[in-house]
């Protein structure tokens, strides 16, 4: 449904506005220490690219067309490197670094790709063996009634909120592949993590 991406695109900032005010201290946090070759993955409309040291050079990857122009024509510097491509694309292949990134951003990503335990582990093949992968996802919230509220509401919410999915543990199926050196969890609307990991 390409009209529905165009549709979300539009909306997805206003839409994410109050919730935006408390991820900025998470995202400033995670993403002011990264230099070298850096790994964005679904940049959405680009809301990370202000956050990036000129030490980053940035490739960014975003697989919805109406996401990547709105990306394209907001925030875009000269160390930030846009591209048309998912997490999957044989495209990615070509442009990473031979030995891999320094960094790979995740942020609000993993609720939404298809084929998320292929997605972890191709995180671990695009990592540098002492790479760092930057997390803040919302993940959900195990065991209290407002997480089999999310149970109950996700396959309506799936298909409105193109293709995101409430039920995800990220954090658990993250650290299966990753070792967490920085972790935290926080409450806002649903559970987040974030996190700093390194490849196990
Ligand atoms: C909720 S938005 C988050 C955007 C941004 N990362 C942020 O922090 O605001 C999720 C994004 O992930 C993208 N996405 C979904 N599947 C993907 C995949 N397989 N590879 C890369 N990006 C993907 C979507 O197109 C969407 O733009």
């Amino acid at each position: 449904m390409g009209w529905y991406q165009y549709v979300m695109a539009a909306f997805y900032d206003p839409f994410m506005r109050t919730l935006e005010g408390d991820l900025y201290p998470y995202r400033k946090r995670l993403l002011s220490g990264t230099r070298g070759r850096v790994l964005e993955v679904g940049a959405g409309t680009g809301v990370n690219f202000p956050l990036y040291p000129d030490a980053a050079q940035v490739d960014a990857i975003e697989p919805s067309r109406a996401m990547y122009l709105k990306a394209r024509n907001k925030n875009l510097r000269p160390n930030i490197r846009l591209y048309h491509m998912g997490l999957e694309s044989p495209e990615l292949d070509r442009i990473k670094p031979a030995d891999g990134y320094d960094f790979i951003v995740s942020m609000l990503v993993l609720c939404s790709v298809r084929d998320y335990p292929a997605a972890i582990d191709r995180y671990a093949e695009l990592l540098k063996d002492n790479g760092r992968l930057l997390v803040l996802e919302h993940i959900h919230s195990t065991g209290t009634s407002y997480g089999r509220f999310q149970r109950f509401v996700n396959p309506l919410w799936r298909p409105l909120a193109d293709g995101c999915n409430l039920t995800r543990r990220q954090d658990l199926d993250l650290k299966q592949r990753f070792y967490p050196l920085e972790e935290g969890y926080f409450r806002l609307g649903t559970d987040w993590y974030w996190a700093v990991m390194k490849k196990r």
